[in-house]
């Protein structure tokens, strides 16, 4: 088999060669972006699933998607610790200068780009000067609130105008949503909530962790009438083996079916590893067709592989205490836990290991599927922390 010829794409958000299993989120997502231009209202999309399920490969298919029905898109990729204002005013500023270049009259466009000075005068977000062009002066009094939580629906509320007098739409597309404070999360429900009453033509599709259940009160209500929260999962049995199988025929060739069940066992269809091990069959099996006996010769490779990379990289950003607490879920085997049962594990009292919990959930490693419980982001990442750190002890 020739490795240059290998079409399997392990990677964050590298596009896999066959999208298996998303034909419903996406026809969602065409039909959402359909009536929004026919000013019908529709729920915007905010996908959530665990790590390497594949929701910023479907972010950037919706991009596309937007992009080729005539929207006018921003993509951003939330951080750890970065304020919402500062990554979307750059990406909104550029926004209304391309919607100035479209044809059509009227100023609302110039409008937009003034509400957004005042907005970012309003927060102290720093972007220069000059990067407005020296003839946009700012409207007092509008998106200048220093609140976020009135400024952004004012701001999104004078861009969707422009867009619309210039007969567009705009579709707001975020990654890692989870990052965001609950504040500028609550912001950004609000300003929905605007598009929505006024029937402006902006759509948001975010992508991020399971976060829901963090919401509380009134932008939880909200968020639930103005969104649908549709959960990217593993891929089913039938999907797995089609991701898997389609592309090594496209290449020219061929895999057993027991392979295929061997990888669907050891993936359980968590679209991350059926990369990997598709990637490394086909590297490792020396001819047409890859058979069991492959897989099962390929199964250090790959988990070393995973080891190294996919979960690795997150295992290093840890703090000691941090380590102790995974590795005391992971010593109660598969999740969700109890957080009373971890400190129980650990040999302290419950509230002493808030901060950790904390923290954790901050950095994306664990999530609270439900009120009292945690589980962690990462699929199969217990098994990980078994293997990292063999013996549990409670940290001195
Ligand atoms: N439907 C699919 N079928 C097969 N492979 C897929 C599918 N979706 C994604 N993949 C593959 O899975 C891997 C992870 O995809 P992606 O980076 O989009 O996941 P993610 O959910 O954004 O992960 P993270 O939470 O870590 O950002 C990539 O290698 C991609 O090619
Ligand atoms: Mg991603």
């Amino acid at each position: 088999m020739d490795i240059i010829k290998n079409p399997f794409s392990p990677g964050a958000g590298s596009p896999p060669p066959e999208l298996a299993g998303r034909e419903g989120i996406l026809e969602q997502a065409r039909v959402l972006l359909a009536r929004i231009q026919a000013k019908r209202p529709e729920k915007s999309i905010l996908m959530t699933g665990l790590r390497g399920v594949g929701k910023t490969v479907l972010l950037n298919e919706m991009e596309r998607m937007a992009e080729k029905a005539g929207y006018q898109t921003i993509l951003i990729e939330a951080l750890e610790n970065k304020p919402l204002p500062q990554m979307l005013a750059p990406q909104l500023r550029r926004l209304m200068y391309r919607l100035d270049r479209l044809a059509g009259a009227g100023n609302k466009v110039r409008r937009g780009l003034a509400v957004l000075k005042s907005f970012v005068g309003g927060l102290k977000i720093s972007m220069g000067e000059v990067e407005f062009g020296l003839d946009i002066e700012p409207e007092p009094g509008a998106a200048d609130n220093g609140d976020l939580e009135l400024d952004l629906p004012a701001l999104f509320m004078a861009v969707g105008e422009a867009a619309e007098e210039r007969g567009t739409a705009v579709a707001i597309l975020i990654d890692e949503i989870q990052y965001f404070a609950k504040q500028e999360l609550s912001a950004l429900i609000m300003a929905m909530h605007k598009m929505q009453q006024r029937q402006l033509p902006i759509i948001l599709i975010g992508a991020g962790l399971p976060f829901l259940p963090g919401l509380a009160g009134e932008s939880k209500s909200y968020a639930e009438r103005l969104f649908s929260f549709p959960n990217i999962g593993p891929l089913p049995r039938a999907e797995s083996i089609q991701a898997v199988r389609d592309p090594i025929e496209s290449a020219g060739e061929q895999i057993d079916p027991e392979a295929l069940e061997a990888i669907y066992s050891a993936t359980l269809g968590f679209p991350y590893f059926l990369q990997e091990w598709g990637y490394q069959a086909w590297n490792q099996a020396g001819e047409s067709p890859i058979s069991e006996g492959d897989i099962r010769e390929t199964s250090d490779v790959v988990k070393r592989r995973l080891d190294e990379n996919f979960f690795r990289v997150r295992f290093d950003r840890l703090t000691p205490r941090e380590k102790t607490f995974l590795r005391a879920m992971a010593e109660m085997g598969k999740g969700p836990y109890r957080t009373g049962d971890i400190a129980k594990i650990m040999h302290v009292a419950p509230g002493r290991i808030g901060p950790a919990r904390a923290n954790l959930i901050k950095k994306g490693m664990i999530y609270s599927p439900s009120h009292g419980d945690i589980d962690f982001t990462v699929p199969l990442f217990d098994e990980f922390m078994r293997r990292a750190v063999p013996e549990f002890s409670v940290e001195q």
